[in-house]
């Protein structure tokens, strides 16, 4: 089939990357003439693990082409996917939806036999209701079914994901328009659920999702804070409760709060929609108040931590929101970061990834380090803040060797509790007595 997709961000560039590989001709559409400069001349710009080989092979191969003009993209394709931006509003916390709509007004235009017009990007309930009749109003003629087929790519695993999801959501009441699905994603059919919803059921699939998990996160670290004053162990505790199916062990790792260009996001707009509708979602509605208080309370014990002296130098390990990727966007790290800075205190940062991104937002007002040991150099305090798989296997003599103070907070529970106070370290995590 030829695809188009409109957006080449961290949902459409791996999307276009994993259709091109299911043996579809692929153009990526986007407005920043530099993305596309650089995604035409084989450069890519973004990181996902295992992205770029898969890019280059279909890149190569010319199944995979990219372009400025909206008319190249569409013209003749069978689907096309709307894969932008839905930033929050800066006040109402709603999505903002200028960038959705402004493609469905570009693309309707060139529509070109029947089309399928898919939402990718998260979008409120009733927003495919409006693409439909933008569309229509555009070109009255186009023989077009929007539907909603939402993405539940995760950041860092977007290739995996792609190849693996737990469910396909196909939004629409059209016969038609579920035929093209399925033949699109007839490769999955035999390993993956196909779930063939109404528009607004899908629309709303996506945010209840989210929302969800980030709820399960904020019952999580909750259950820690109540461990902490209990005597009890929240590692224990998520085990215990994750061996039950009907929970499961996924997102139960208790952490600093979260964060992500996506939950932050989601549940405020999913909040926002609730009140709309006159549903107030209250669980949701506490989630976010809690977690955002949970980043704050963080940042105030790490510099408990290191009250007594003003000037101690505090390493930070961590800035991305989560590890397996570049990206800070509403990192809790970067948030307590900023707290500490918000204190004066001296800190010295390393991330295996998003030091580029960081140092955009942070500047000269903290200090960069080459590795986790060289952050550490004369510090009072190491604070894991991300939860990279490399940081668990650091080579705690050498560290020894460079910290002033030997102190740890482990704010991902990364670490092996007996064997870093075996090292003689003074450690100290999240969800118990310590
Ligand atoms: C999320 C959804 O998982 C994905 O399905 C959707 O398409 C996009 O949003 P992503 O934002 O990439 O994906 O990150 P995710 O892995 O879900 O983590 C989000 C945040 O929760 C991170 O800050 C992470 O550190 C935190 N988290 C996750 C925890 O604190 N504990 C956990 O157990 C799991």
């Amino acid at each position: 089939m030829k695809i188009a997709i409109i957006g080449t961000g961290y949902v459409g560039l791996p999307t276009g990357v994993g259709l091109a590989e299911l043996g579809n001709q692929v153009v990526c559409v986007d407005k920043i003439a530099a993305k596309i400069e650089a995604l035409t001349q084989g450069k890519v710009t973004l990181y996902e693990e295992g992205l770029e080989e898969l890019y280059l092979k279909h890149l190569k191969s010319g199944a995979l082409r990219f372009t400025l003009d909206m008319r190249e993209a569409v013209d003749g394709a069978d689907v096309v996917m709307i894969a932008v931006g839905t930033p929050p509003h800066p006040v109402t916390k709603e999505a903002d939806l200028q960038y959705i709509y402004a493609a469905a007004e570009e693309l309707a235009a060139y529509l070109d036999g029947y089309t399928v017009v898919a939402t990718k990007s998260t979008v409120p309930v009733g927003t495919g209701d409006e693409i439909e009749a933008i569309i229509k109003k555009v070109n009255p003629a186009a023989d077009v079914d929007v539907i909603s087929l939402p993405e539940f790519l995760r950041e860092g695993f977007a290739v995996h994901d792609f190849f693996h999801p737990d469910r396909i959501v196909i939004g629409t009441d059209s016969q038609r328009a579920r035929e093209v699905m399925r033949r699109l994603y007839a490769p999955f059919a035999d390993k993956t659920e196909m779930l063939e919803v109404s528009r607004r059921s899908s629309e709303t699939i996506k945010y209840a999702s989210n929302a969800f998990l980030a709820m399960k996160i904020h019952y999580i670290n909750e259950m820690a804070d109540f461990c902490e004053k209990a005597g009890a162990d929240i590692n224990e505790v998520a085990k215990g409760m994750g061996t039950d199916s009907r929970i499961g062990r996924k997102f139960l790792n208790p952490g600093p709060g979260y964060g992500g260009s996506c939950f932050p996001k989601d549940t405020n707009a999913m909040a926002q929609m609730g009140r709309k509708f006159g549903a107030m979602l209250n669980l949701i509605e506490t989630t976010i108040a809690k977690n955002d208080e949970r980043k704050l309370e963080m940042a105030k014990r790490v510099a408990a931590a290191v009250k007594h002296n003003p000037e101690a130098k505090i390493a930070v390990w961590g800035l991305a929101f989560k590890g397996g990727t570049d990206d800070c966007r509403e990192s809790p790290a970067m948030q307590i970061l900023e707290k500490l800075l918000h204190y004066n205190r001296n800190v010295t940062v390393y991330d295996p990834q998003a030091m580029e991104n960081a140092r955009a937002v942070l500047g000269d007002r903290v200090s960069y380090a080459a590795d986790p040991y060289e952050a550490c150099a004369g510090a009072d305090i190491a604070v894991i803040l991300t939860e990279w798989e490399n940081f668990k296997h650091l080579d705690l003599e050498k560290l020894k060797a460079k910290m002033l103070q030997m102190q740890i907070m482990d704010l991902r529970n990364l670490l092996n509790k007996e064997e870093v106070c075996r090292q003689g370290f003074c450690y100290s995590c999240i969800g118990m007595k310590n």
